[in-house]
């Protein structure tokens, strides 16, 4: 059976020792976990100082974005390989900040998530509608054309590497989660996508993690849905009590 998944993104939150100062009080409280992976994505200048805490720790460091090229004239960008360097096992691409604020396409994504395949690190997926477009009687459709765009150049064999995260726009930071039947009808749509495309194999092994206003009071209905795999948890990330009881939902 999959292993539950539970992600922190912490966004544009902590400085340095801010983050520091969560992660070891996270370690504290979740180390002992087993049977479910746990992973936090810092922002990128507390990436490698967290590291430092997170060595020899059950929870694995996450990046929030990248780039696609391994190094040159990009002002601003980090590449798959710095991420590497400094211990990243995942990266988070194509979150629905980064294309509805910095006009992050599909075709991007596609890039970052080979690169970072290319480097050892599992991309992490993001997919959602807004809440237009699912009033629009859109959503499946929005998001059957992001995950295209993003997974389609990618071989089965890659694909064993991918997570996806379904993140409805309308649900992250409002407060106002996806009921779980909504998000197991598009957990249970991106893996029959996923069968079409790379097989039941495949397909029986991705993991699937819902994001939007995730908390400690609503994980655990989540995570009984057959095709919720685990949680890419913003708001509530950001505090070490919340996040590890979010993590003990998890597991079941
Ligand atoms: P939220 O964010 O839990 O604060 O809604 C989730 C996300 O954007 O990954």
């Amino acid at each position: 059976m999959r292993r539950p998944f539970i992600a922190g993104n912490w966004k544009m939150h902590k400085t340095v020792p801010q983050a520091l100062e969560l992660v070891e009080e996270l370690r504290g409280l979740v180390e002992g976990e087993q049977g479910v992976e746990i992973a936090v994505a810092p922002p990128f200048v507390a990436l490698h100082p967290v590291a430092q805490v997170l060595r020899s720790s059950v929870i694995k460091l996450a990046a929030q974005d990248c780039f696609w090229e391994e190094e040159g004239a990009y002002t601003g960008e980090v590449s798959p390989v710095m991420l590497a360097d400094v211990g990243c096992a995942y990266c988070i691409v194509g979150h629905s900040e980064r294309r509805c604020i910095f006009g992050e396409t599909s075709e991007g994504v596609a890039r970052k998530a080979r690169a970072l395949l290319n480097h050892g690190i599992s991309p992490i997926v993001c997919v959602g509608e807004t809440l237009e477009e699912r009033d629009r009687g859109e959503a499946l459709h929005v998001v059957g054309e992001q995950l295209g765009g993003s997974l389609a150049s990618l071989s089965a064999e890659d694909m064993v590497r991918v997570v996806i995260a379904y993140e409805p726009v309308w649900a992250i930071g409002t407060g106002r989660t996806a009921t779980p039947q909504q998000a197991q009808e598009m957990h249970a749509f991106i893996r029959r996508w996923v069968v079409e495309k790379f097989g039941g194999d495949v397909a029986s092994g991705l993991t699937i993690l819902y994001g939007g206003s995730v908390k400690p009071e609503n994980i655990r209905g989540l995570m009984a849905m057959d095709d919720i795999d685990g949680a890419l948890v913003g708001g509530a990330s950001l505090r070490a009590t919340s996040f590890a009881q979010i993590v003990q939902g998890g597991k079941g």
